[in-house]
């Protein structure tokens, strides 16, 4: 197979990749993780972060490092961005010196002018809008419990963020049946709800409710992320009662397919989106999940800069 199939592309959207593409992607994630292949490369991943990651910023860094390759950990603090340098400015600057470069903002909108400005491959670490990375790793996850994605049920519970809308485009590229079950007033992105269902076209579905217990039942996996996202932290605790109905907890877990596995992006609030009995229980797949943020990183960063 070969390893450069989005060479020199930006990945800022799940939807900037086609069926085909996203399917070699995470069957070289899965040839990366068995140590099939060995991609060597002496280029340079910066990693600008407005907001906290451990994952992200992790996973990143160790795939970059295991095939030959440097990092550069451009906290935003420590850089003229936070004194104000505008974006295009910056984008034009970093990419004189690096090979790829990853960003984790706010505005999907930043996002994309950095695209614009920098001609070398830019990659979305996660935006309120999206987060495709994680993604690519919870689909890995999937593919190596069940043996292939299509077909199969995913049931996204809580809050409409940039997971629910991530998930929903990857499902649908995928082949799977997506639900998604969010409170009113908290549902994903109308405008990519609609791009996911244009994916889909009548192979599959992708459908909304506010009916936790409906959107799991019979579900192969059950997914759920924080109930206020990385910004939103001030309205947290006021968002307790309104989601606690989209707790996914051992009665709603009853609900799914017997052979259901449960996965969270982490970092996790036990006790609120999700129970320690079900995180920790055998349905659990969070840690191979978090695990393979490093094997489908890598299979991104080999393939985007081109590395055989
Ligand atoms: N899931 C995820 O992106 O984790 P981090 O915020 O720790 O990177
Ligand atoms: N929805 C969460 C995901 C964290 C990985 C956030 O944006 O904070």
């Amino acid at each position: 197979m070969s390893v450069a199939t989005l060479n020199g592309r930006d990945l800022l959207s799940m939807a900037d990749l086609s069926v085909a593409e996203l399917r070699d992607l995470l069957d070289l994630a899965i040839d990366l993780k068995a140590k099939k292949l060995n991609p060597r490369c002496e280029k340079i991943l910066g990693l600008l972060f407005t907001k906290a990651s451990t994952r992200t910023r992790v996973s990143f860094s160790a795939a970059m490092y295991q095939i030959g390759g440097q990092v550069l950990d451009l906290n935003v603090n420590v850089t003229q961005v936070s004194r104000g340098e505008p974006v295009e400015d910056t984008a034009r600057v970093l990419d004189r010196y690096l090979d790829v470069l990853a960003i984790r903002t706010y505005e999907q909108q930043e996002l994309e002018t950095f695209a614009r400005y920098a001609k070398i491959p830019v990659i979305n670490a996660l935006t309120d809008l999206e987060h495709p990375c994680q993604v690519l790793a919870d689909l890995q996850t999937i593919k190596e419990e069940f043996g292939q994605l299509d077909g199969l049920t995913l049931a996204y519970v809580g809050d409409g963020n940039n997971m629910a809308n991530s998930l929903m485009l990857g499902c649908a590229l995928s082949g799977m049946n997506v639900r998604v079950a969010a409170p009113a007033g908290f549902e994903p992105n109308a405008g990519v709800l609609e791009q996911a269902k244009a994916i889909a076209g009548d192979r599959t579905e992708v459908t909304l409710t506010q009916d936790a217990q409906a959107a799991v039942q019979g579900a192969q996996i059950v997914y759920t992320d924080v109930w206020a996202s990385m910004g939103q932290e001030d309205l947290a605790d006021s968002r307790i009662p309104v989601f606690m109905p989209y707790q996914v907890n051992e009665d709603l877990m009853n609900k799914a397919d017997s052979k259901a596995i449960v996965l969270h992006c982490l970092p996790a609030h036990r006790g609120e989106e999700i129970t320690n009995g079900v995180i920790e229980g055998n349905q659990s797949r969070v840690w191979d999940e978090a695990e393979n943020r490093l094997h489908a990183q890598k299979a991104l960063l080999v393939s985007v800069l081109g590395v055989e």
